[in-house]
C-alpha cells in the first residue's frame, strides 16, 4: 500500500483513502468475498435443510449481512479494491454508507426474528455467550453508524475533532465491530444448536476468521498509515 502525501487534517483532502487510485489493485478482497458466499451458503443451508422455522432466518440473515454485505461496505473504501477502485471517491463513499444502511436493516430484522422466536419459544434473553456478544455487536454497530454520520459531515463538525481524527476514529469504532460480529458469528457456529457435523462446523470456521481476516488488514493497515504520517507532520 503506497502512502499519501501529507493533508491538512482539516481540509477536505484529510481523506483516508487517495482521491486517485495510487494503490495496486488487490485481489485479497475478491477472495475474502469467494469465502463468505461460500460460508453463508452452508449456513443457509443447515438452517433449511430440516424445514424452515423462524429461527432459521436468524443466522442466515446474520451471516449474509454481517459477512457478505458489511464486508462490501468496508471493501467500497479499502484502497485498492477490485469493484469499486475505478469509482472516484465520492462514489465509493456513497456506496460504503449505502450498503452499510442496507447491513443495519438486515442486522435489524434477523435481531427482531431471534427476540421474537425466544419470545414464542418462552426462553430467556441474553442468557448465553453468543446472545451476549450479539448484543453488544448490535449496540456497536448503532454506534458506528452514528459515527458515519460524523465522518460523512466531518468538515461541518471541524470546530469539534479534526477531520483526519473523525474519520480514523470511524473507521478504527467500525473495524473493532466488525470483529466483534465474527467473534459472535463463532460462537453461533459453536452452539448447541450446531448439529451439522464438525467437517462444516470447522469448514464455515476458517471461513469466517478467513473473511475476517482478508477485510481488516487492508483498512489496518490504511489506519497505521494514516495515523502515522499525521503523528510525523505534527512533530
Ligand atoms: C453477527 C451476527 C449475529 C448476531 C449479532 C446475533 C445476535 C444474537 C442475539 C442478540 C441473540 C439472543 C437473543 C435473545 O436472547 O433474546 C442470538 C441468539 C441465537 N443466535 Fe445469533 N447472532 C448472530 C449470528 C448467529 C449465527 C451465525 C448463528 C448460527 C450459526 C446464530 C445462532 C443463534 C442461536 C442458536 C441463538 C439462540 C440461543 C442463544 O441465545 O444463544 N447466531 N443471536
Amino acid at each position: 500500500m503506497e502512502e499519501m502525501p501529507p493533508s491538512d487534517k482539516n481540509s477536505d483532502t484529510s481523506r483516508l483513502i487517495a482521491p486517485n487510485p495510487t494503490s495496486k489493485t488487490s485481489y485479497i478482497n475478491l477472495v475474502g468475498n469467494v469465502c463468505a458466499l461460500l460460508c453463508v451458503c452452508i449456513v443457509i443451508y443447515c438452517c433449511f435443510a430440516s424445514g424452515v422455522t423462524l429461527f432459521s432466518f436468524h443466522p442466515s440473515l446474520m451471516t449474509l449481512g454481517w459477512m457478505v454485505f458489511m464486508t462490501s461496505a468496508i471493501n467500497a473504501i479499502t484502497p485498492g479494491d477490485l469493484a469499486t477502485e475505478w469509482m472516484p471517491i465520492r462514489l465509493r463513499s456513497a456506496r460504503h454508507w449505502v450498503i452499510q444502511l442496507l447491513v443495519g436493516i438486515i442486522i435489524l430484522i434477523g435481531f427482531l426474528v431471534i427476540i421474537s422466536n425466544k419470545i414464542i419459544m418462552d426462553k430467556p434473553h441474553f442468557a448465553t455467550l453468543h446472545s451476549k456478544f450479539g448484543l453488544a455487536s448490535l449496540i456497536f454497530m448503532i454506534t458506528t453508524m452514528l459515527g458515519g454520520l460524523g465522518a460523512l459531515y466531518s468538515l461541518k463538525l471541524k470546530q469539534y475533532l479534526a477531520p483526519i481524527y473523525m474519520k480514523l476514529l470511524h473507521a478504527s469504532v467500525g473495524l473493532s465491530t466488525f470483529c466483534l460480529g465474527i467473534i459472535t458469528i463463532l460462537l453461533g457456529l459453536y452452539s448447541q444448536w450446531w448439529q451439522f457435523g464438525d467437517t462444516l462446523r470447522y469448514t464455515s470456521m476458517v471461513l469466517v476468521l478467513a473473511v475476517m481476516l482478508l477485510t481488516i488488514l487492508r483498512p489496518l493497515l490504511k489506519i497505521y498509515f494514516r495515523l502515522k504520517e499525521r503523528l510525523e507532520y505534527n512533530n
